[in-house]
Protein backbone atom coordinates (compact mmCIF):
# COMPACT_ATOMS: atom_id res chain seq x y z
CA UNK A 1 0.00 0.00 0.00
CA UNK A 2 1.45 3.41 -1.16
CA UNK A 3 1.71 6.02 1.90
CA UNK A 4 -0.33 9.05 1.59
CA UNK A 5 1.38 12.18 2.36
CA UNK A 6 0.27 15.67 2.52
CA UNK A 7 2.96 18.01 3.10
CA UNK A 8 3.03 22.13 3.19
CA UNK A 9 6.39 23.75 1.71
CA UNK A 10 6.02 27.16 4.03
CA UNK A 11 9.05 27.94 1.54
CA UNK A 12 10.71 31.91 3.08
CA UNK A 13 7.27 32.71 4.30
CA UNK A 14 6.24 33.99 8.13
CA UNK A 15 7.43 35.37 11.66
CA UNK A 16 8.07 33.73 14.37
CA UNK A 17 4.41 34.47 15.31
CA UNK A 18 3.23 33.16 12.67
CA UNK A 19 4.93 29.72 12.66
CA UNK A 20 4.30 29.32 16.39
CA UNK A 21 0.40 29.53 15.42
CA UNK A 22 0.31 27.51 11.96
CA UNK A 23 2.63 24.86 14.07
CA UNK A 24 0.44 25.18 17.07
CA UNK A 25 -2.89 24.78 14.88
CA UNK A 26 -1.37 21.92 13.01
CA UNK A 27 -0.08 19.84 16.06
CA UNK A 28 -3.73 20.77 18.52
CA UNK A 29 -5.95 19.36 15.05
CA UNK A 30 -6.80 15.77 14.29
CA UNK A 31 -4.64 13.97 11.61
CA UNK A 32 -6.38 11.40 9.56
CA UNK A 33 -4.35 8.37 10.72
CA UNK A 34 -3.76 7.11 7.61
CA UNK A 35 -1.96 10.27 6.06
CA UNK A 36 1.60 11.48 6.46
CA UNK A 37 1.51 15.14 6.78
CA UNK A 38 4.64 17.39 7.02
CA UNK A 39 5.49 20.63 7.13
CA UNK A 40 8.84 22.67 6.11
CA UNK A 41 9.05 25.81 7.64
CA UNK A 42 12.09 27.75 6.86
CA UNK A 43 15.39 26.66 8.87
CA UNK A 44 15.48 28.82 11.61
CA UNK A 45 12.18 27.96 13.08
CA UNK A 46 13.09 24.29 12.77
CA UNK A 47 13.65 23.87 16.60
CA UNK A 48 9.97 25.34 17.16
CA UNK A 49 9.02 22.92 14.65
CA UNK A 50 10.11 20.23 17.25
CA UNK A 51 9.10 21.21 20.19
CA UNK A 52 6.11 21.95 18.92
CA UNK A 53 5.41 18.91 16.81
CA UNK A 54 6.70 16.24 19.27
CA UNK A 55 3.46 15.32 20.79
CA UNK A 56 2.04 15.22 17.45
CA UNK A 57 1.94 12.66 14.18
CA UNK A 58 3.04 15.52 11.92
CA UNK A 59 6.56 15.33 10.79
CA UNK A 60 8.93 18.44 9.80
CA UNK A 61 11.66 18.32 7.50
CA UNK A 62 14.18 20.88 5.70
CA UNK A 63 13.53 22.74 2.19
CA UNK A 64 16.78 22.35 1.40
CA UNK A 65 20.08 20.99 2.60
CA UNK A 66 23.88 20.88 1.28
CA UNK A 67 25.50 18.04 0.20
CA UNK A 68 28.64 18.19 2.55
CA UNK A 69 27.60 17.17 6.26
CA UNK A 70 30.32 20.26 7.83
CA UNK A 71 32.61 22.20 6.76
CA UNK A 72 33.35 26.02 5.20
CA UNK A 73 30.12 26.62 2.95
CA UNK A 74 29.06 30.20 4.89
CA UNK A 75 25.29 29.77 5.13
CA UNK A 76 24.17 26.44 4.32
CA UNK A 77 22.72 23.45 6.48
CA UNK A 78 23.63 20.10 6.61
CA UNK A 79 21.25 16.43 6.89
CA UNK A 80 23.19 15.97 10.39
CA UNK A 81 21.91 19.41 11.72
CA UNK A 82 18.54 18.94 10.43
CA UNK A 83 18.54 15.40 12.03
CA UNK A 84 19.68 17.29 15.02
CA UNK A 85 16.30 18.61 14.77
CA UNK A 86 14.04 15.84 14.22
CA UNK A 87 14.15 16.13 11.00
CA UNK A 88 12.56 13.44 8.70
CA UNK A 89 12.21 14.44 5.34
CA UNK A 90 14.03 17.55 3.15
CA UNK A 91 13.23 18.59 0.13
CA UNK A 92 15.45 18.33 -3.06
CA UNK A 93 15.41 19.71 -6.06
CA UNK A 94 12.73 21.98 -6.23
CA UNK A 95 11.98 24.01 -9.05
CA UNK A 96 12.70 27.44 -7.00
CA UNK A 97 15.95 25.62 -6.30
CA UNK A 98 16.98 24.89 -9.62
CA UNK A 99 15.87 27.97 -11.60
CA UNK A 100 16.57 30.61 -8.68
CA UNK A 101 19.66 29.17 -6.85
CA UNK A 102 21.32 27.30 -10.58
CA UNK A 103 20.93 23.87 -8.97
CA UNK A 104 21.91 21.73 -11.73
CA UNK A 105 20.94 17.69 -12.34
CA UNK A 106 24.54 16.75 -11.05
CA UNK A 107 23.88 18.80 -7.80
CA UNK A 108 20.29 17.20 -6.76
CA UNK A 109 21.44 13.90 -7.35
CA UNK A 110 24.22 14.93 -4.54
CA UNK A 111 22.03 16.56 -2.50
CA UNK A 112 19.26 13.47 -3.08
CA UNK A 113 22.99 10.58 -1.52
CA UNK A 114 23.61 13.52 0.61
CA UNK A 115 20.09 13.29 2.57
CA UNK A 116 19.93 9.33 2.80
CA UNK A 117 23.59 8.69 3.68
CA UNK A 118 22.23 11.65 6.68
CA UNK A 119 19.25 9.20 7.41
CA UNK A 120 16.75 11.45 5.64
CA UNK A 121 13.89 11.01 3.52
CA UNK A 122 14.17 12.96 0.23
CA UNK A 123 11.47 14.60 -1.44
CA UNK A 124 12.69 14.57 -5.08
CA UNK A 125 10.70 17.56 -6.58
CA UNK A 126 10.61 17.28 -10.86
CA UNK A 127 8.41 19.37 -12.84
CA UNK A 128 8.61 21.09 -16.44
CA UNK A 129 8.54 24.62 -17.47
CA UNK A 130 5.87 26.05 -19.33
CA UNK A 131 7.89 26.50 -22.68
CA UNK A 132 9.38 22.87 -22.15
CA UNK A 133 5.83 21.74 -22.28
CA UNK A 134 4.30 23.40 -25.03
CA UNK A 135 7.43 22.29 -26.69
CA UNK A 136 6.42 18.94 -26.16
CA UNK A 137 9.60 18.63 -23.86
CA UNK A 138 7.63 17.86 -21.10
CA UNK A 139 8.18 14.12 -20.88
CA UNK A 140 12.21 14.15 -21.44
CA UNK A 141 12.76 16.71 -19.28
CA UNK A 142 11.09 14.69 -15.98
CA UNK A 143 12.93 11.76 -17.73
CA UNK A 144 16.32 13.68 -17.50
CA UNK A 145 15.45 14.84 -13.87
CA UNK A 146 14.85 11.16 -12.99
CA UNK A 147 17.65 9.89 -14.68
CA UNK A 148 20.16 11.57 -13.23
CA UNK A 149 19.51 10.60 -9.74
CA UNK A 150 19.10 7.13 -10.91
CA UNK A 151 22.25 7.14 -12.08
CA UNK A 152 23.98 8.72 -9.10
CA UNK A 153 22.26 6.63 -6.09
CA UNK A 154 20.34 3.54 -8.03
CA UNK A 155 17.12 2.45 -7.94
CA UNK A 156 17.32 1.01 -5.11
CA UNK A 157 17.38 4.15 -3.13
CA UNK A 158 13.89 4.86 -3.88
CA UNK A 159 12.46 2.53 -1.72
CA UNK A 160 13.22 5.12 0.42
CA UNK A 161 12.30 8.41 -1.08
CA UNK A 162 9.42 10.10 -2.60
CA UNK A 163 8.77 12.59 -5.73
CA UNK A 164 7.03 15.32 -6.06
CA UNK A 165 5.65 16.30 -9.61
CA UNK A 166 5.50 20.29 -9.47
CA UNK A 167 4.69 21.74 -12.86
CA UNK A 168 6.83 24.63 -12.46
CA UNK A 169 4.01 26.46 -14.57
CA UNK A 170 1.22 25.35 -11.77
CA UNK A 171 3.45 26.98 -8.89
CA UNK A 172 2.51 29.85 -6.95
CA UNK A 173 0.65 30.75 -10.13
CA UNK A 174 -3.32 29.71 -9.42
CA UNK A 175 -2.90 27.59 -12.19
CA UNK A 176 -3.61 23.77 -11.25
CA UNK A 177 -2.76 21.20 -13.32
CA UNK A 178 -5.87 19.48 -14.36
CA UNK A 179 -6.32 16.21 -12.54
CA UNK A 180 -5.92 14.25 -16.02
CA UNK A 181 -3.02 16.11 -16.97
CA UNK A 182 -1.10 15.62 -13.42
CA UNK A 183 -2.14 11.78 -13.73
CA UNK A 184 -0.71 11.54 -17.22
CA UNK A 185 2.65 12.92 -15.61
CA UNK A 186 2.57 11.05 -12.88
CA UNK A 187 1.75 7.77 -14.67
CA UNK A 188 4.50 8.29 -16.74
CA UNK A 189 7.14 8.72 -13.99
CA UNK A 190 5.72 5.82 -12.61
CA UNK A 191 6.33 3.71 -15.96
CA UNK A 192 10.20 5.49 -16.11
CA UNK A 193 10.58 3.73 -12.55
CA UNK A 194 8.83 0.55 -13.72
CA UNK A 195 11.84 0.10 -16.30
CA UNK A 196 14.20 -0.16 -13.25
CA UNK A 197 11.99 -2.04 -10.63
CA UNK A 198 8.42 -2.72 -10.95
CA UNK A 199 8.03 -3.13 -7.37
CA UNK A 200 9.85 -0.02 -6.13
CA UNK A 201 8.15 2.06 -8.52
CA UNK A 202 4.78 0.66 -7.67
CA UNK A 203 5.24 1.55 -4.09
CA UNK A 204 6.91 4.43 -4.45
CA UNK A 205 4.43 7.98 -3.33
CA UNK A 206 4.32 10.59 -5.95
CA UNK A 207 3.27 13.80 -4.67
CA UNK A 208 1.29 16.25 -6.74
CA UNK A 209 2.44 20.08 -6.09
CA UNK A 210 1.41 23.36 -7.71
CA UNK A 211 -1.49 25.38 -6.31
CA UNK A 212 -2.94 22.81 -4.57
CA UNK A 213 -6.26 24.18 -2.71
CA UNK A 214 -9.01 22.41 -0.64
CA UNK A 215 -10.98 22.57 -3.04
CA UNK A 216 -9.33 20.87 -5.99
CA UNK A 217 -7.12 18.35 -3.80
CA UNK A 218 -9.78 15.19 -3.89
CA UNK A 219 -10.19 15.67 -8.03
CA UNK A 220 -5.94 15.83 -7.60
CA UNK A 221 -5.38 13.13 -4.93
CA UNK A 222 -8.12 10.65 -6.32
CA UNK A 223 -6.36 9.97 -9.56
CA UNK A 224 -4.87 6.37 -9.12
CA UNK A 225 -0.78 7.36 -9.29
CA UNK A 226 -1.44 10.82 -6.77
CA UNK A 227 -0.46 10.05 -3.76
CA UNK A 228 -1.31 13.55 -1.98
CA UNK A 229 0.27 16.94 -2.43
CA UNK A 230 2.85 19.31 -1.76
CA UNK A 231 1.85 22.29 -0.74
CA UNK A 232 2.84 25.65 -1.13
CA UNK A 233 0.77 28.87 -0.53
CA UNK A 234 -2.14 26.83 0.88
CA UNK A 235 0.01 24.99 3.53
CA UNK A 236 0.54 28.97 5.80
CA UNK A 237 -3.09 28.39 6.51
CA UNK A 238 -4.30 25.85 9.47
CA UNK A 239 -7.81 25.38 8.08
CA UNK A 240 -7.26 25.00 4.29
CA UNK A 241 -3.69 22.67 5.30
CA UNK A 242 -5.99 20.70 7.30
CA UNK A 243 -8.79 20.42 4.87
CA UNK A 244 -5.99 19.61 2.30
CA UNK A 245 -4.58 16.99 4.46
CA UNK A 246 -8.39 15.46 4.75
CA UNK A 247 -8.84 15.12 1.24
CA UNK A 248 -5.86 12.58 0.82
CA UNK A 249 -8.41 10.27 2.93
CA UNK A 250 -10.04 9.67 -0.24
CA UNK A 251 -7.24 8.61 -2.23
CA UNK A 252 -8.27 5.17 -4.38
CA UNK A 253 -4.97 4.82 -4.89
CA UNK A 254 -4.38 0.94 -6.06
CA UNK A 255 -3.73 -1.06 -2.53
P1 LIG B 1 2.12 26.39 -4.48
O1 LIG B 1 3.62 25.84 -4.29
O2 LIG B 1 1.19 25.40 -3.80
O3 LIG B 1 2.12 27.73 -3.80
O4 LIG B 1 1.87 26.47 -5.93
C1 LIG B 1 3.92 24.47 -4.38
C2 LIG B 1 5.40 24.25 -4.19
O5 LIG B 1 6.20 25.02 -4.70
O6 LIG B 1 5.82 23.28 -3.52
Amino acid sequence: MRKKIVAGNWKMNGSRTDAEALLKGIANAEIPSDVEVIVFPPFVYLPLASELLKHSSVKWGGQNLHEGKNGAFTGEVSAPMLTDYGCKYVLVGHSERRSLFHEDLPTVARKFKAAQVGGLIPILCVGETLEERKSGNAENIIQQQLASVIEAVSISAFQNAVVAYEPVWAIGTGLTATPEQAQEMHAFIRKELVQHDAAIANKLSILYGGSVKADNAVGLFTMPDIDGGLVGGASLEVKGFLAICQAAVYDVSPQ
